[in-house]
């Protein structure tokens, strides 16, 4: 059976997100594709965006940058601190911008994740909230390359804080993008000091549900500030176990950490301060595998009763042919968008793909990461394939 067209659904309803007005409510969640040069955007990321907003109009976040050299730096990752880096990342934001589309830029921190090798060539030390490995594996990496993970200083939560907020300022002030996205999720740093597991801190950062939440709201607190909470989203995933997260299985379950963070977020919005938008992992994706049904108890529900704002919905939409998630949540309230990461990368007219019902193409997963063009900009639109 041809898959149904999407048309009727709320998915093709226009949308306001902060200050601009989206054609439709599917969202390209961010995807890192590691093709950079010497951590600065080239011709071929230009394109693979670009092929993605052509006749989009919707929202398109940008694969997540590191906050600095000290936020993980993974080879071919992404900086935005040199003039060439800003001026590249701008001519990515014009191009989305010429086709209609919408830019949010991802700023993430690694931490206790980041390649101990490639910080030690640039005589930057691995550290996170406490020093704690992620896995065996990772303690073995850094102990072979003698940059053993340290607990982070009070210094160096503030100079976190710091270099989110200049790459932020240089996205969205200079590279000229819509949005900036706050990378908490997938147990980088910012999801580290939130998650029981990474986070055994005795100072205001941890030992709490309101300490271990306290690094990233003051972060939110700060970009509201300088920004305005409308050109802000966040992006997290309190079920992910992966990378040594506790997901549902932690000695604080994770819907009471993370509605409590939630919580904090619709306060600042009865305040006056609504996030452009809060991006959430669906529970499906635990990991670096999708569940395809998970437990009833791991349900989202509760996410849409404490944020009423802009929800992105990501994770794991589009794998039933039948779309029946992604038809009930996008038609379940006014402010729901859908994000899709993996069949973006296959389908860089996804959006008119699901409007009219052509069917979708797989992705490849051993090119996600493969560098070059291939797997990368060869993915045809549907009028392009021999159909
Ligand atoms: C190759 C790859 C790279 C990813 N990179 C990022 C990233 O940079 N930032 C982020 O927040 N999520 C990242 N994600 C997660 C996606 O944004 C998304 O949440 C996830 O793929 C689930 O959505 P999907 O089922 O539509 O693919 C990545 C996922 C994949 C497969």
């Amino acid at each position: 059976m041809p898959p149904q067209s999407l048309k009727s659904t709320n998915l093709f309803k226009p949308i306001k997100v902060g200050s601009v007005s989206l054609k439709h409510r599917l969202s390209f969640a961010p995807v890192s594709r590691f093709r950079a040069d010497e951590f600065t955007p080239n011709d071929l990321m230009k394109k693979y965006y670009m092929d993605r907003a052509t006749n989009n109009g919707g929202l398109l976040t940008m694969e997540s940058v590191f906050a600095s050299m000290a936020g993980g730096l993974l080879p071919n990752g992404l900086l935005i601190c040199s003039q060439s880096q800003i001026d590249k990342f701008k001519f990515i934001s014009d191009a989305i911008h010429k086709c209609g589309s919408f830019a949010s830029f991802q700023i993430v921190h690694f931490g206790r994740l980041g390649h101990p090798a490639v910080l030690k060539a640039h005589g930057l030390p691995l550290i996170g909230p406490s020093a704690v490995y992620a896995d065996k594996e990772s303690e073995n990496l850094a102990k072979k390359f003698g940059n053993e993970l340290k607990e982070m200083t009070l210094e160096d939560i503030d100079t976190l804080k710091k270099d989110f907020l200049l790459s932020a300022k240089n996205a969205i002030e200079l590279a000229k993008f819509d949005f900036v996205e706050i990378h908490a999720a997938h147990m980088s740093t910012l999801a580290q000091f939130i998650d029981i597991n990474s986070n055994k801190r005795t100072d205001r950062y941890g030992g709490s549900i309101e300490n271990r939440a306290r690094l990233v709201l003051e972060l939110v607190d700060l970009f509201i500030e300088e920004f305005g909470a409308e050109k802000v989203g966040i992006k997290f995933s309190p079920y992910v176990f992966s990378s040594g997260g506790s997901g549902a299985d932690g000695s604080i379950h994770c819907i009471a950490q993370y509605s409590y963070i939630y919580s904090e977020l619709e306060r600042r919005a009865k305040d006056g301060k609504r996030l452009a938008y809060v991006h959430h992992l669906e529970s499906r994706i635990p990991s670096f595998t999708e569940m395809t049904a998970p437990p009833p108890e791991y349900s989202s529900e509760w996410v849409s009763q404490i944020w009423k704002g802009i929800l992105i919905r990501t994770g794991g939409y589009l794998s039933d042919p039948e779309y029946m998630s992604l038809i009930a949540d996008v038609n379940a309230n006014d402010r729901t968008i859908i994000g899709a990461g993996r069949y973006f990368t296959s389908n860089p007219d996804l959006p008119e793909r699901l409007k009219n019902g052509y069917p979708l193409t797989e992705y490849d997963r051993s090119k996600f990461y493969s560098g070059g063009k291939e797997g990368y900009n060869d993915w045809k639109r549907y009028c392009e394939e021999e159909n």
